[in-house]
């Protein structure tokens, strides 16, 4: 582990304590550091020197067979140059860089230290070709780095992986699990282990479809806009762990993604039950792995006015609408932010979230709390690089109104029957299938959209509610059902 200067060895305390059972760890100061000798002389700290003192690291510790290197900042470009050497990359297994080179080359003419200039000064030119398997660890809020600097790097460094993070400068100590992990999976890959998915999707030049090596969770994926995001995921080349509270139905999706070559684990679930997504979590990420993305979709539909409702059943409502949300949030949100390589969360809530109706008083409810609800989180999660799309259908042509509960007074069976009978008729003249919000669900992802209304009627609401939201309240006073 080579870190920059003046940083003392302890930056790699995190990364080395997870990396321990593993890997015989050495970690060495710099020159002018710690216990390490202190030239006097400025023209003492050269990038060629720090890599003299790696060599001679290596050369004394005696490995078996090759190192992995860790760089971090001027440990990351003296590596570099220790690379470019003749019979270097013998002895190196692989390189992985957490501070990016080129932030260094930019510095070389504004360092405010002496050594530090020094240091930038002697940085070297691109060099030869390196053949060791190089990682790069990319800090996206590390004021100094200019991302788009590795474009070319891939031209140099044939075996190139590249992992985007929202860190700082000192990445090693702010993000020791995501480095750590990083070094692990590639060493597991070196030894001839299958590639970790995140591995894979870091690697520089893979071909792939826009969500090949991401894993995907959808609840409610039986049937409607669950089953049709998950089945376009999976076409746009993503494994989907497919979950439901309906066995047979989650199993049939898992099949037709089968079928058409794809990768999906049905598992059955009831997202009301915080302790039963928990442990749903727990075995999702350990058979699995950590999903990438998490749509969190499963819903009921429920007709009646807030005194004809009992309260068992509006409770219900919210356990389930809401209640679903937070719990796949909870669950899932907290470990994306441990993972510490982002993600996204997909909320599904409806043009009911911003469209008050006195007949659909619990769903209304339900879903204007998931709109909040995802409003605040999306502003605590951005920080760790995850992502949440709050996802507004219209009327959308699914299995809703067939499984909607009506609480209506003085209603027969038979005009409640007829009533159901006419709402699924005027969902299906509507003609806007679930498709349709699976390919606003992937395209949102893809551009990391706040909220997305899907079809007309939603974006009218939408923008009714913030033009004339006393509009609305007069609406609210119609009898729907
Ligand atoms: P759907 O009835 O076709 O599908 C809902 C799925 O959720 C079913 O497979 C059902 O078994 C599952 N589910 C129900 N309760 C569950 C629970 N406790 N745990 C796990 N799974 C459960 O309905 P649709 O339309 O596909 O609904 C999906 C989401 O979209 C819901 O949140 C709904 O509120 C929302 N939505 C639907 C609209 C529509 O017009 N269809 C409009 C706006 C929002």
């Amino acid at each position: 582990m080579v870190n920059g200067w003046p940083d003392p060895h302890q930056l790699w305390d995190g990364v080395a304590a997870r990396l321990a059972d593993r890997f015989r760890i050495v970690r060495y100061d710099n020159r002018g550091v710690g216990k390490s000798s202190v030239p006097k002389q400025i023209s003492s700290y050269s990038v060629a020197g720090l890599a003299d003192d790696l060599g001679a690291v290596i050369a004394a510790v005696d490995p078996d067979g090759p190192v992995h290197l860790l760089g971090h900042g001027w440990g990351s470009v003296a590596v570099w140059d220790y690379l470019t050497r003749p019979g270097s990359n013998a002895r190196v297994a692989s390189f992985t860089s957490v501070s990016p080179v080129d932030r260094l080359l930019r510095m070389r003419h504004r360092c405010p230290l002496r050594i530090h200039r020094a240091l930038a000064k002697s940085v070297p030119g691109p060099g030869r070709r390196v053949d060791v398997p190089v990682q790069l660890i990319v800090a996206a809020n590390d004021p100094s780095v200019r991302r788009r600097g590795f474009d070319d790097l891939r031209r140099r460094v044939p075996r190139l992986w590249r992992r985007d993070i929202r860190a700082g400068e000192q990445s090693p100590t702010s993000h020791p699990q995501v480095v750590a992990a990083a070094v692990g999976e590639l060493a597991d890959f070196l030894d001839g282990r299958p590639p970790a998915r995140s591995l894979l999707r870091s690697q520089v030049g893979r071909e792939r479809p826009d969500f090949g090596d991401t894993l995907v969770s959808v609840t409610g994926a039986g049937s409607g806009i669950g089953r049709a995001t998950a089945l376009a995921f999976a076409r746009a080349g993503a494994e989907l762990v497919v979950s439901d509270i309906d066995e047979v139905t989650v199993a049939e999706t898992a099949a037709q993604i089968v079928e058409s070559g794809g990768v999906a684990h049905p598992y059955v679930l009831d997202v009301s039950d915080a302790a039963a997504v928990e442990r749903f979590a727990v075995e999702v990420c350990a058979t699995h792995g950590v999903p990438d993305i998490v749509v969190n979709n499963a819903g009921i539909g429920q007709a009646g006015e807030f005194l004809t409702t009992p309260a068992d059943q509006w409770d219900r409502v919210l356990d389930i609408n809401f209640g679903g949300v937070v719990n796949g949030c909870r669950a899932f949100g907290k470990r994306l932010v441990e993972r510490g390589t982002g993600g996204h969360i997909v909320n599904v809530a409806s043009m009911a979230s911003y469209a008050p109706s006195k007949s659909l008083n619990a769903y209304c409810t339900s879903k204007a709390a998931v709109y909040m609800f995802s409003d605040c989180l999306r502003a605590e999660l951005d920080s760790a690089g995850v992502g949440l799309t709050t996802i507004c259908p219209g009327v959308i042509d699914t299995n809703i109104v067939a499984a909607t509960r009506f609480d209506l007074l003085g209603r027969t069976d038979e005009s409640l029957q007829r009533r159901r009978e006419q709402l699924q008729r005027l969902f299906r003249y509507r003609r806007y299938g679930p498709d349709k919000v699976a390919k606003a669900i992937l395209a949102a992802v893809k551009t990391n959209k706040a909220t997305r209304p899907v079809a007309p009627e939603a974006y009218l609401l939408y923008g009714t509610s913030r033009i004339a939201p006393q509009v609305l309240r007069s609406t609210a006073r119609w009898d729907l059902v």
